[in-house]
């Protein structure tokens, strides 16, 4: 079996623990730094298996030997936010929770891809890129799949179907200025645009960007983790099984749409190799200018870094 390690055995590490478990996709290590927590979690998703009908063996551990030789590590360790903060309002203390766990990561499994998932999330693929001194193909971030199954979801309350119906691509840092595209969302293979009026395919938009803050306002303790836990779980299945799956991710990109050693959100393929291409699409001026505002934020908190010396 492969190997996945998730760092962070809180909401959102162990659920994606769960999920890869009970698709048999892997063996799981989960680590985190409170003792017990991930030894018990680990336990119990274990118990579960003879339930749930699958072999994966599952290790909670508070040091990194049993990460040893992992394929895929998927970092989620960090502080979510409460209501009333921002993705960004994380950065001094997840930077530096970041950049540990990935320096102790890298030592064991210097040939695993890594998966970001700690907020700010284009932040923190930076931090890991640079701590980990990997090559960009093998560090990546989850945000579009979800901010995407967060537009598809929308679309299909809207429309009364199937959520297997819809696609959707929502671009840019994952952020107050993502970049849901309509013209690229579908239904059963027709535009949005040709299904809702302007104006409703406005308010979902809306609602996407707004979506970790309505499911935050309504926990009121922390942050979403069902979907976020799916949407990394779909980029470590991609890569597991060599899939060449077209997937929102965000990627390193030196020249792709106009930008230079910026992580943001862009349409990649994912294969064994982590992100084997970055795929261009042509945008329009509207989207362009909309993509330059998301990165500009993305470049901000990049300076923030440096202030901090990350
Ligand atoms: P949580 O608080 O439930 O879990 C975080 C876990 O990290 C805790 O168990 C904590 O003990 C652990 N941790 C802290 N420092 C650590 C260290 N140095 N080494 C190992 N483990 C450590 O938070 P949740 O809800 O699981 O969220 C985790 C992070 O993911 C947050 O920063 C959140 O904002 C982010 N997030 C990002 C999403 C995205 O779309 N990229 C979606 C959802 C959450
Ligand atoms: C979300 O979008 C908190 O980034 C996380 O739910």
């Amino acid at each position: 079996m492969k190997k996945v390690t998730v760092v962070g055995a809180g909401n959102v590490g162990a659920t994606a623990a769960q999920r890869l478990a009970e698709k048999e996709l892997c063996d799981v290590v989960l680590v985190d730094i409170v003792e017990g927590v991930p030894q018990g979690k680990a336990l119990d998703l274990a118990e579960a298996a003879p339930i749930e009908k699958h072999d994966a063996h599952l290790t909670g551990t508070n040091s990194y030997e049993p990460s040893a030789g992992s394929d895929i590590v998927i970092i989620t360790a960090g502080i979510p936010r409460k209501p009333g903060m921002s993705r960004d309002d994380l950065i001094n203390t997840n930077a530096k929770i970041v950049k540990d766990v990935t320096q102790k990561i890298v030592k064991l499994s210097p040939d695993a891809v890594l998966i970001l998932v700690s907020n700010p999330l284009d932040a923190m693929c930076h931090v890991a890129y640079d701590a980990s001194g990997f090559p960009k193909n093998r560090v990546i971030g989850m945000a579009g799949v979800l901010d995407s199954a967060r537009f598809r979801a929308f679309i299909a309350m809207e429309l009364n179907v199937s959520v297997e119906n819809t696609h959707a691509f929502v671009l840019g840092g994952h952020g107050d200025t993502m970049v849901p595209l309509p013209r690229f969302s579908t239904v059963a293979g027709i535009p949005i645009t040709e299904l809702m009026s302007k104006e409703r395919i406005d308010a979902l938009v809306k609602r996407t960007a707004n979506g970790g803050a309505e499911i935050v306002s309504l926990l009121k303790t922390g942050s979403a983790y069902y979907a976020p836990a799916s949407a990394a779980v779909e980029m470590a299945e991609a890569i597991l099984k060599d899939k060449k799956k077209i997937l929102p991710c965000a990627a390193y990109l030196q020249g792709e749409y106009g930008f230079n050693n910026l992580f943001i959100g862009v349409p990649v393929k994912l294969g064994a190799k982590g992100v084997e291409q970055i795929i261009e699409i042509k945008l329009t001026d509207e989207e362009k200018t909309a993509l330059a505002k998301s990165a500009a934020a993305v470049e901000e908190l990049k300076n923030v870094l440096k202030k901090l010396g990350v």
